[in-house]
């Protein structure tokens, strides 16, 4: 699919941006292990849950997911018990997702039976070895391709037992699948990592009654004889509200609500960095949803100075980042976003195409080691680019077009799908009281 954007001659709306992909992938994995029914609120039905789900499906779970009047989705989900998953008669495929081939390899490497996990090229390109090897140290026999690297994984699940251990990485993922392996394991599982990284899974498993405490980087989880069913709402995702806030800053002319936002601290590295920047936003009714922060954002048209971004921050923005950069090129003066290693490791090689797909657009943007350095030169003009299948740069690319001078067209634009099912359609809502007119 391909789509045209032109610069609006306003950006206005009020958009209830989709909920949290990281909660959903969580709410339903932790509820399919949970001791009975469960019922999740504004569960985001977009391709990478819906691997999720389709993949509990077939390990026995029941759920069924309903579409409500105000376009939410609702998930119902029957807990089969910590042990209580069956083998699945046949390969489970993540597709595009990362989250769920890394949790749920964790979770069957306790099962005791054969699960083999798949997903498309780009996941089965993304490096596996950073859960199999500490999986390996917990006593769990998982293989995966090019010596033991790469997805297809195979995984025979049985006994584990806790472990100490210190991720080099800084990784949601890596960090689930242990703790998902922990719950299963005899004695306590520690985890510790460089910085922290999102902690949704922890304040999930608290809530449902697990013994566990956050000391910083590390975290220490003592096996549990069941998990709560949770009830929940799931918060609208930060990192989909990202292409909005950033959107908005750098129009002229906009305002740009967003009610019921996830605010989770690991996750709004690029709050802080915008305000740096000088953006214009207001955050109001700070509130706590279960066991999630959530506030109501709203950004108006702002002046965007350069900034350096670096360390705990670059963690708490690292889906943000082909955004920012977008920012970054409208913004004047110099911006640097260091020790982004970790966004070649993505959907796609973010460091190179955001560079590839922006300079399109005449972005003076360039790598120097691990750091992004992109030289803000106050425009933008209309170009043609592609997303590469990577949903967080096709959106980024649409922002850059609703900024830029003249036409940009985007290819593979269907990729949004993957986490923001509704983006297009919010995209023409905010541009639809000036449309095409600058
Ligand atoms: C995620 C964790 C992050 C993030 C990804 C979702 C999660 O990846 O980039 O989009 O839901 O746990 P890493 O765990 O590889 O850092």
């Amino acid at each position: 699919m391909e789509k045209e954007i032109s610069s609006p001659g306003r950006l206005s709306a009020s958009i209830a941006v989709p909920a949290d992909k990281s909660i959903s992938h969580r709410a339903a994995i932790l509820n399919a292990i949970a001791s009975g029914p469960a019922v999740v609120e504004n569960f985001l039905a977009a391709d990478d849950c819906l691997s999720t789900l389709t993949c509990l499906r077939s390990l026995g779970v029941e759920w069924s997911l309903k579409e409500n009047a105000d376009g939410g989705n609702t998930l119902a989900i029957t807990g089969r018990g910590l042990a209580g998953l069956a083998e699945s008669a046949d390969v489970l495929d993540a597709r595009n997702s990362g989250t769920t081939m890394r949790l749920l390899a964790g979770l069957l490497a306790g099962r005791p039976f054969l699960s083999i996990l798949t997903g498309d090229e780009s996941l089965r390109s993304r490096p596996m070895a950073r859960i199999i090897q500490p999986l390996r140290q917990m006593g769990a026999h998982v293989r995966g391709r090019r010596d033991d690297t790469l997805a297809p994984l195979v995984i025979f699940g049985g006994r584990l037992r806790g472990i100490r251990y210190r991720s080099p990485v800084a990784s949601a993922q890596v960090k689930s699948a242990l703790l998902l392996a922990g719950l299963q394991a005899e004695g306590e599982t520690l985890f510790e990592e460089p910085i922290q990284s999102r902690d949704h899974t922890e304040r999930m498993l608290l809530a449902m009654g697990a013994v566990l405490k956050e000391e910083g980087r590390a975290v220490r989880l003592s096996p549990p004889n069941d998990l709560s069913p949770l009830n929940l709402r799931i918060p609208g995702d930060f990192s989909a509200a990202a292409f909005w806030l950033v959107a908005a800053a750098l129009h002229p002319d906009a305002d740009i609500a967003l009610p019921g936002m996830g605010v989770n601290p690991t996750r709004t590295g690029l709050l802080d960095v915008l305000t740096q920047m000088g953006a214009q936003i207001s955050i109001t009714n700070e509130r706590l949803e279960g066991a999630e922060p959530v506030a109501d954002l709203r950004m108006r048209s702002s002046r965007l100075k350069g900034v350096i971004v670096e360390g705990a921050q670059v963690v708490r923005l690292i889906d943000e980042v082909p955004v920012l950069a977008v920012a970054a090129a409208m913004a004047e003066g110099r911006t640097i976003i260091r020790e982004v290693a970790e966004l070649r490791l993505k959907e796609s090689d973010r460091v190179k195409l955001t560079i590839q797909e922006l300079r399109r657009f005449g972005a003076h943007i360039d790598e120097e080691g691990d750091a992004l350095v992109i030289d803000g030169a106050g425009r933008l003009t209309g170009a043609t680019c592609d997303s590469h299948g990577d949903h967080r740069l096709a959106m980024a690319l649409a922002v850059a077009g609703l900024v830029a001078e003249g036409k940009t067209t985007i290819t593979a634009a269907e990729a949004t799908n993957i986490s923001y099912p509704g983006f297009w359609q919010d995209l023409e809502a905010a541009t639809a009281s000036a449309p095409g007119s600058r």
